[in-house]
């Protein structure tokens, strides 16, 4: 035994070898569990792959760069769930390619923003923020209003995203273009944030 070990320590290229294999080891053993850990994690009740409009509204949401400004994560700190609602729990983004997390907060974070104002307030809101708040510096998105959502393209995304294993249905995929049909941007950013939250549990 002392032998054996005697070699490896006068054999710099052996023991350059072997200290590769315990270091990969090691690494192995931290990250494979991750791995299998992202897909252990479940929706929590309720929360399903965004509706056509919604996934709309959430590619215009990444494309405009919302996230620069907003965050979507409610930290576990007290003074945050008493302003924004429960922390937020993984669970709640299982279908979020990739996650609106971020940290970044110019604005409030967003990610129980749903029904805590009217679609009317976030559309006048979107067009132009100063004519609710007069101090925000928000940028005004007022084009969106005019660029139609391309049906054939949130079909498209929708079946990618089955592929990858997002529980959507058929009919729900054949349904998209109609789903879409004569809806704007603007009707898409906001049926998005009314969404977002929806299956947060409630409470502090
Ligand atoms: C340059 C930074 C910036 C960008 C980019 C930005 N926002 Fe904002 N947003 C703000 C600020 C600051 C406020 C707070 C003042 C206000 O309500 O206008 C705000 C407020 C909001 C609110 C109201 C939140 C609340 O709880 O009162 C919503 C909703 C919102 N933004 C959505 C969006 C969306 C959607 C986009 C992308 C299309 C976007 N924002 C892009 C800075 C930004």
């Amino acid at each position: 035994m002392s032998h054996a070990h005697e070699k490896v320590e006068k054999n710099i290229g052996l023991m350059a070898i072997l200290i590769a294999v315990a270091i990969s080891f090691g690494g192995l053993v931290e990250i494979i569990p991750l791995m299998y850990q992202a897909e252990a994690i479940k929706p929590l009740p309720g929360v399903k792959p965004y509706p056509p409009l919604e996934l709309a509204g959430r590619e215009v949401y990444v494309r405009e760069g919302c996230y620069n400004c907003h965050s979507q994560m409610v930290r576990t700190l007290r003074f945050e769930t008493e302003r924004y609602g429960h922390y937020s729990l993984a669970g709640e983004s299982v279908y979020d390619r990739p996650f609106q997390w971020g940290s970044k907060r110019t604005g409030p974070d967003l990610a129980r923003v749903g029904g805590r104002y009217s679609d009317d307030w976030h559309r006048v809101h979107l067009n132009n923020p100063r004519d609710l708040v007069p101090e925000s510096n928000m940028p005004a998105f007022s084009w969106l209003a005019e660029a139609q959502v391309d049906g054939a393209l949130v079909k498209k995304k929708m079946q990618a995203l089955q592929t990858l294993g997002d529980p959507y249905t058929n009919a729900e995929i054949d349904g998209a273009v109609e789903a879409v049909q004569g809806k704007n941007e603007l009707d898409a950013v906001v049926a998005y944030l009314q969404g977002l939250g929806k299956h947060a549990p409630r409470g502090g």
